[in-house]
């Protein structure tokens, strides 16, 4: 393995920005000196300027959780790339199921999305997943392919500024996350056909999981093969639990080599 384990946060629309400097005044000192692991924290845009500025001179990185596609114009409501990157974003999250669920976002505009960022310099957590419905009819395997052919139509040269997440919808925010075993087995699929993608960069790809995912079974997850990380939502906004996330991965990413 030779990239870091990506221990991501994704708050979602928690927080203001006072309450982002609190979480960062008690979180940074508990995952002081964690060297195996990448922290990532994504809050909502108007709390960035406070992330930045509270995880200067510490490791913890800072991304979007959407963006548009256009650098600049008459899109009201909307921030571009750009703005993330000069803002001190170095990563950005498209395609997560809220998105394409609850505002309708297509693979083809998530697509265009992925491009966007890219060009911009920022770092892509694209993440794919299927529905209950979906996993019920067998189409597990279908769905992710094509999430993921078209997500990252276009951009099979630059593998390597992307990282995906498997996020079942159905253990999103349920509390009941996939089991072990099943999420290595669509993570397995997703690393076959990001080398039927680009068999270069493939493997630079870091796979993460996300859904229900807390200090209980963090270890379990992460200890799977194909898991390069986690992507989480309810339990990063605790600075004690994502913490405790993060060291999990940091023990067992210092004892894989
Ligand atoms: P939960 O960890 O709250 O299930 O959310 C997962 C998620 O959607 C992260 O992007």
């Amino acid at each position: 393995m030779t990239e870091k384990l990506l221990i991501a946060g994704n708050w979602k629309m928690h927080k203001t920005p006072r309450q982002t400097v609190e979480y960062f005044e008690q979180f940074k000192p508990l995952v002081k000196g964690l060297e195996s692991v990448e922290i990532l924290i994504c809050p909502p845009f108007i709390d960035i300027p406070a992330a930045v500025e509270s995880v200067k001179g510490s490791p913890i990185k800072i991304g979007g959780q959407n963006c548009f596609y256009e650098k600049e114009g008459a899109f009201t409501g909307e921030i571009s790339p750009v703005m993330l990157r000069e803002a001190g974003c170095e990563y950005v999250i498209l395609g997560h199921s809220e998105r394409r669920h609850i505002f309708g976002e297509s693979d083809e505009v998530i697509n265009k999305k992925v491009v966007a960022a890219l060009e911009e310099g920022l770092r892509v957590i694209l993440c794919v997943g299927e529905t209950l419905q979906e996993r019920e009819s067998g189409l597990t395997f279908t769905v992710i392919e094509t999430q993921l052919k078209l997500g990252l139509s276009g951009v099979e040269d630059k593998l390597d500024k992307v990282d995906i997440a498997y996020e079942p919808v159905w253990a999103i925010g349920t509390g009941v996350a996939a089991k072990p075993e099943d999420a290595e087995e669509v993570h397995r699929f997703i690393y076959d056909k990001l080398r039927e993608l680009n068999p270069q960069k493939a493997e630079k790809v870091r796979v993460l999981y996300g859904g229900s995912v807390k200090p209980s079974n963090a270890e379990s997850l992460l200890s799977q093969p194909h898991i390069r990380g986690v992507l989480v939502g309810g339990a990063s906004l605790k600075p004690d639990s994502f913490a405790q996330i993060a060291k999990i991965g940091d023990t067992l990413a210092t004892s894989k080599g």
